[in-house]
């Protein structure tokens, strides 16, 4: 008998017809999100579940799953995972790490150089046809990345690959970790620790890295923000709710800071009306850290062998 499977959102019909060999699939194709009633309603029954970052699978909807042995994630976060009380019911959480790591430091960098050459702004210019602002020796002037000091919160595999990028433009590298590295690997990444304090103090750019959790809710606030310079910049690829949202902004239009490029949010889609989208020093982009046509091929797969492994007993690839 095949495994029954729901996914809350098409995936790549290769990863679907690979499915297909070995289940029955049930995919949403309405809203996204799956609504949740929707959701509990078309779990019941199911083997398995393939979800994606907007999908809150609770204790609610685990327990309408009364057959669920596997979740695989279409994503490197599970936060929106009950992750706990899946184990508890025996069901298998996996997700996809590595293969997004190198494209999602390519974003942060992306948002890096973008916010401080101010690359929005220079696009505005050319559509609007307003050369006459850069013709000046002082006009439309940006900011340079080399010596200054790169600020890494969170030195994950994410974190890491940032850094690589970081040296290549001739940054100071600090960090702050749960744990720090072993000083053999801070001699080999060229990386120095520093308390949370003295990282916010000490950073040109603050770039976050540490994944989404209690402990990080809402992690970078006005006390944290406020120790930092006023020439300085903050960067989130990692997850909206690690950053208090109304104290950015209000940093931001105090000028306590100089600016963000932000790619995650607390509530998701931001919306056209929200304090950020009439903010001139902050870049913004839709959540698109992995979303690279080789890179998501790879998550395609990845999620679906996680699954297939996970329903037949064995152990998936990338297990929470
Ligand atoms: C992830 O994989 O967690 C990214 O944020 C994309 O959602």
């Amino acid at each position: 008998m095949k495994f029954k499977v729901l996914l809350t959102r098409k995936l790549h019909d290769f990863a679907i017809n690979e499915l297909r060999k070995r289940c029955q699939v049930h995919i949403h194709m309405g809203k996204i999100p799956m609504p949740k009633k929707k959701l509990i309603a078309k779990i019941k029954g199911k083997d398995g579940l393939i979800c994606f970052p907007y999908d809150i699978i609770d204790s609610e909807v685990i327990d309408a799953a009364r057959n669920l042995k596997a979740i695989s994630t279409f994503s490197v976060g599970y936060d929106q995972i009950d992750v706990k009380y899946a184990r508890k019911k025996g069901i298998i959480v996996s997700y996809t790490p590595e293969v997004l790591t190198k494209t999602t430091a390519d974003l942060t960098f992306a948002l890096i150089l973008a916010l401080v050459r101010r690359i929005v702004d220079g696009d505005r210019i050319v559509r609007q046809n307003n050369w006459k602002v850069i013709f000046g020796a002082y006009d439309f002037l940006s900011t340079d990345l080399n010596k200054k000091t790169l600020g890494i919160l969170g030195m994950g595999r994410i974190g890491k690959e940032v850094v690589k990028r970081g040296l290549a433009f001739d940054m100071k590298i600090l960090y702050h970790n749960r744990k720090k590295l072993p000083k053999k690997e801070e001699k080999v990444l060229n990386v120095k620790y520093e308390t949370l304090n003295n990282l916010f103090g000490k950073s040109d750019i603050l770039s976050i890295h540490v994944p989404y959790s209690k402990e990080t809710h809402g992690l970078v606030n006005t006390r944290l923000i406020k120790k930092m310079k006023k020439t300085a910049y903050i960067i989130n690829t990692a997850r909206g709710m690690i950053i208090n949202e109304k104290d950015l902004v209000l940093a931001l239009k105090r000028k306590i800071i100089a600016g963000a490029a932000l790619d995650v949010y607390s509530h998701e889609p931001i919306g056209k009306t929200h304090p950020l989208t009439k903010m001139s020093n902050v870049v913004l982009s839709p959540h698109i850290g992995s979303s690279t046509t080789e890179t998501r091929n790879e998550m395609a797969k990845l999620t679906i062998k996680n699954l297939i492994l996970s329903l037949n007993g064995k152990n998936p690839i990338y297990r929470v």
